[in-house]
């Protein structure tokens, strides 16, 4: 953490699959990012207690998804548990006085989550409110200056901003640095079952495809892709076809799209062949993944072990922030 690169931060939540969407859409990002910028990279389990949970597999959860994202290739030093870093929340409590209500009313994921229908008892949290307030402090906390997320997350980043800056003006310093977000070139990857709206875990099964998926169901969800429904304007490829062909070059097979797309062009295009090229290309990363991923679980109470190591030397560096916050805020500052 003493060099003069770049901080890049971003977290994912410890809820269901790794699928093909949070993968080219962020997490593979994560990995390509760590080559030139200082990166750490969180799994937030305090925030997947804001919508309702079972409390049994939550734990389970947090280790899946830390064994998953091993697997694609995070580095195992740059990886922390959120609860591992309790400051993350205290910082969250201290942003709430620096945070609009009104802005954070206007939070269309916490619209869309708290509207949603699977909601269970219709029990919206306070803490399903606040989310977005605890994740502007767990990228504050390490000044991070990249936030490598999907495109869902632009609003979040602009209010991590606006609660940056107002700390800094309230506070007379500028401390803390104003974020950005860093897309990847596929930031919105589509539901294969349904192109006019996102892959995603929270619309059912149909809707994502696990990253680690055996192959017969991985082949199938591609075969039974959705080509010709949806908005389609005249002369423009249907979001169906543009979902495949997207896949197809995030997963990074660029001479058969090269090629299919010439065929798509010159009208010569079978979709047979396009999901063939889709299915072989998603089979071939799915499989290295999941070697690696068997490694990994072969190796778990090592791996563990190296979790709650790098979340404690990534937490001296929130350690560091939090005492300057509460310094700067006017907080008593004791050392027991
Ligand atoms: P989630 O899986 O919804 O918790 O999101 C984890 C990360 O993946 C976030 O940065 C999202 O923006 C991104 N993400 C999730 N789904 C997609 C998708 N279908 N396309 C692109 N990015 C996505
Ligand atoms: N809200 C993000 C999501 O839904 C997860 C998240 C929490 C996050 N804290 C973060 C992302 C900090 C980037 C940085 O995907």
């Amino acid at each position: 953490m003493t060099t003069n690169k770049k901080r890049v931060l971003s977290c994912i939540q410890p809820t269901g699959h790794m699928h093909f969407g949070n993968y080219f859409g962020a997490v593979k990002n994560w990995v390509d990012l760590q080559e030139s910028y200082d990166c750490t990279y969180g799994v937030v389990d305090y925030h997947a207690m804001t919508m309702p949970y079972d409390v049994k597999k939550l734990r389970n959860n947090t280790w899946e998804l830390i064994f998953n994202l091993l697997a694609v290739g995070v580095d195992v030093d740059n990886l922390f548990v959120q609860s591992l870093v309790p400051e993350h929340t205290e910082l969250g409590w201290i942003f709430n006085n620096f945070a609009a209500m009104g802005r954070v009313e206007n939070m269309t994921q916490f619209k869309d989550k708290s509207s949603s229908e699977n909601i269970k008892d219709k029990f919206i949290s306070v803490g399903l409110f606040d989310y977005p307030v605890l994740q502007a402090a767990d990228i504050l906390i390490y000044k991070a200056d990249f936030v490598p997320v999907g495109k869902d997350q632009s609003q979040h980043l602009e209010l991590t901003r606006e609660i940056a800056n107002r700390f800094n003006n309230q506070v007379g310093k500028e401390y803390f640095v104003l974020p950005d977000t860093l897309f990847t070139e596929t930031p919105n990857i589509r539901s294969t079952a349904d192109p006019s709206r996102k892959m995603s875990k929270s619309a059912g099964e149909k809707h994502y495809i696990n990253v680690f998926e055996e192959e017969g169901r991985l082949r199938k969800q591609i075969k039974s892709a959705v080509t010709d429904t949806g908005e389609k304007t005249e002369g423009e490829m249907s979001p169906g076809l543009e979902g495949l062909f997207t896949l197809l070059k995030a997963a990074g097979n660029i001479e058969a799209h090269t090629t299919l797309m010439e065929h798509y062009n010159a009208d010569v295009l079978k979709y047979v062949d396009l999901k063939a090229a889709v299915a072989d290309t998603l089979v071939e990363l799915s499989t290295q993944f999941k070697e690696r991923k068997a490694e990994i679980v072969a190796d778990k109470k090592n791996i563990k072990l190296q979790i709650k190591q790098s979340s404690a030397e990534i937490r001296k560096v929130a350690q560091t922030t939090l005492r300057d916050v509460k310094e700067l805020v006017g907080l008593l500052n004791v050392k027991f």
